[in-house]
């Protein structure tokens, strides 16, 4: 774990603001995981999402930024919050990239847009060294989104799928700071 204390602060890009999440969010959050399209994409995903879980899951972030083991901004446009990017799992100079976004927003490049800035991020203030992600293979868009953030793909393997409760095959990506 990297012993690094960040402020909480959000950030900004061209059309975006990543803020960090707040308990608050996970109403939102719970709107846009329980479109199937969202949900089936997201292997840790409950389906259908629960409220219960996700106001849990959400009110850990404060406590894993502090313990610098994830660090999860909301995406905001124009001051409505869109989803998720984060970055987790970290540890020994390593984490791990995911983003999910409400159907309305997809196609617009936002996902390429608040990921960039969370690499950034990662490299530039958290300190990591490298970063992984991963894609069902069903799953072009965030593979295209991936390749674009100058991720190469390491391997495939097979993974639980909460949300469709079915292994499914994994495409694995890194990239090095
Ligand atoms: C995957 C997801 C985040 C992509 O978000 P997005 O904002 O639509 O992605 P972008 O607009 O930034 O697109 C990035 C690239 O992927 C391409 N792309 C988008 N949809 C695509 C598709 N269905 N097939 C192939 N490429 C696609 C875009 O054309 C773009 O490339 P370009 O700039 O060269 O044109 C969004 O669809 C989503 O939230 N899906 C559900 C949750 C999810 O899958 N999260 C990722 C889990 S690994």
């Amino acid at each position: 774990m990297i012993a690094k204390s960040l402020p909480r602060s959000p950030f900004h890009t061209a059309r975006l603001t990543l803020r960090p999440t707040s308990v608050a969010d996970a109403q939102k959050a719970l709107e846009i995981q329980s479109d199937w399209d969202v949900a089936r994409m997201l292997a840790n995903a409950t389906y259908p999402a629960d409220r219960e879980d996700m106001e849990t899951w959400f009110a850990s972030h404060a406590q894993e930024w502090a313990e610098g083991t994830a660090y999860r901004f909301a995406i905001e446009q124009e001051g409505r919050m869109i989803g998720v990017v984060d970055v987790d799992g970290i540890a020994a100079g390593a984490g791990s990239l995911g983003y999910w976004l409400e159907r309305a927003a997809w196609g617009k490049g936002y996902a390429f847009e608040a990921a960039q800035a969370l690499v950034e991020f990662a490299f530039s203030e958290v300190g990591l060294s490298s970063l992984v992600s991963g894609h069902a293979a069903d799953n072009p868009a965030s593979g295209h989104v991936l390749t674009k953030l100058g991720f190469t793909q390491l391997d495939s393997r097979e993974l639980f799928s909460r949300s469709r409760g079915e292994t499914i095959l994994q495409a694995r990506y890194t990239l090095t700071r």
